[in-house]
């Protein structure tokens, strides 16, 4: 991601910039701003000058670009952002870049992956274009044993972000616990998280998260269970403005892990699909039915069994029985 490109496209959103304003305010000599100009109309931008006013941003490509999602995050928390048109896996990419000892908070987002992976292994289809294939490197400077509240804290992120979607009816989206997010029953993203070590940066995190959003259809082995945001919405989204609204939420998250983590739990059983339900689970091979009564303290699923007993879940599977 270039910085100056980033800064120039949160500049000019607030209005025309002649060229000596733009330059004087982005930190760079007007030489440079032609040369980052151009990159950006390389990248589908339009940005005409006007011999008057100045510069203007008329057009946006629809396709992501880093300094396009950098320049609407409202905090600019992550060290960078990559956008690759084609990788096989962003959480294999992170992966990668943690077992070499780079540092996050880094984000990579994909248009398309050749092997987009799901929890319990499965296949993650990630169309071209069409959705939002983000993965975040972390090194949390928290104990490691909070580490596994960061699906529910990015969970709930997911479904704020949609929430926050400027759409009409509004999409209400659900947690179905772990690490779903469902509307109108249909799973529209999936969060994969996973974790590595370098000897010399230490542990990290990789936030892997998966938002159906512009697909217009899906495969028939999925379409009887998946959506994206436009079907349900009846909308195009804006992918740019949801991954920045996505990345102030998680933000936002990361620090609820430790004491702001009771109301990130209340906030997420307001939006349980589960809470109060008969689920049958499937956690690490053992088969389980009951009905989910609470979460824990870590986010842990309290499943309350037939025979009375209670059970703390803190992975598995979910099917909700009719
Ligand atoms: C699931 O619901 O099973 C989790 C799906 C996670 C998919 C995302 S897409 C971006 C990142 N890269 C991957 O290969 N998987 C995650």
């Amino acid at each position: 991601m270039n910085d100056a490109r980033a800064r120039i496209l949160r500049l000019l959103r607030h209005g025309t910039l002649t060229p000596s304003e733009l330059a004087i305010a982005a930190g760079v000599v007007q030489r440079e701003l032609h040369a980052h100009i151009e990159a950006l109309e390389k990248e589908g931008f339009s940005i005409p000058l006007h011999p008057l006013l100045g510069y203007e941003v008329r057009e946006t490509p629809e396709s992501l670009v880093a300094e396009d999602i950098a320049s609407r995050m409202e905090v600019p928390w992550l060290r960078n952002i990559e956008v690759l048109s084609v990788t096989h896996s962003t959480n294999s990419l992170a992966l990668e870049y943690g077992m070499r000892g780079e540092l996050g908070p880094l984000a990579f987002f994909a248009e398309s992956q050749t092997a987009g992976r799901g929890r319990f292994g499965r296949v993650w289809e990630s169309s071209s274009g069409e959705g939002l294939w983000m993965s975040l490197l972390l090194h949390l400077v928290e104990p490691m044993r909070l580490w596994p509240r960061l699906t529910t804290l990015t969970a709930l992120a997911v479904a704020q972000a949609l929430e926050g979607l400027d759409v009409y009816p509004r999409l209400h989206p659900q947690i179905k616990w772990p690490n779903d997010v469902v509307c109108g029953g249909k799973k529209v993203a999936g969060i994969l998280a996973e974790t590595g070590s370098h000897p010399k940066t230490g542990p990290f995190l990789v936030l892997g998260i998966g938002i159906n959003v512009n697909q217009a259809a899906f495969s028939k082995e999925i379409a009887g269970t998946a959506s994206s945001l436009r079907i349900l919405s009846g909308t195009q989204i804006d992918r740019t403005d949801l991954a920045a609204r996505l990345l102030g939420h998680i933000h936002l998250s990361l620090s609820k892990i430790d004491a702001g983590f009771p109301a990130v739990l209340e906030a997420v059983k307001a939006r349980s699909c589960v809470m109060g339900t008969h689920l049958r689970v499937n956690s690490g091979g053992t088969l389980m039915e009951g009905v989910a009564e609470n979460l824990d303290p870590d986010g842990c699923l309290l499943l309350r069994l037939e025979d009375g007993t209670l059970h703390t879940l803190s992975a598995g599977e979910v099917t909700l029985r009719e």
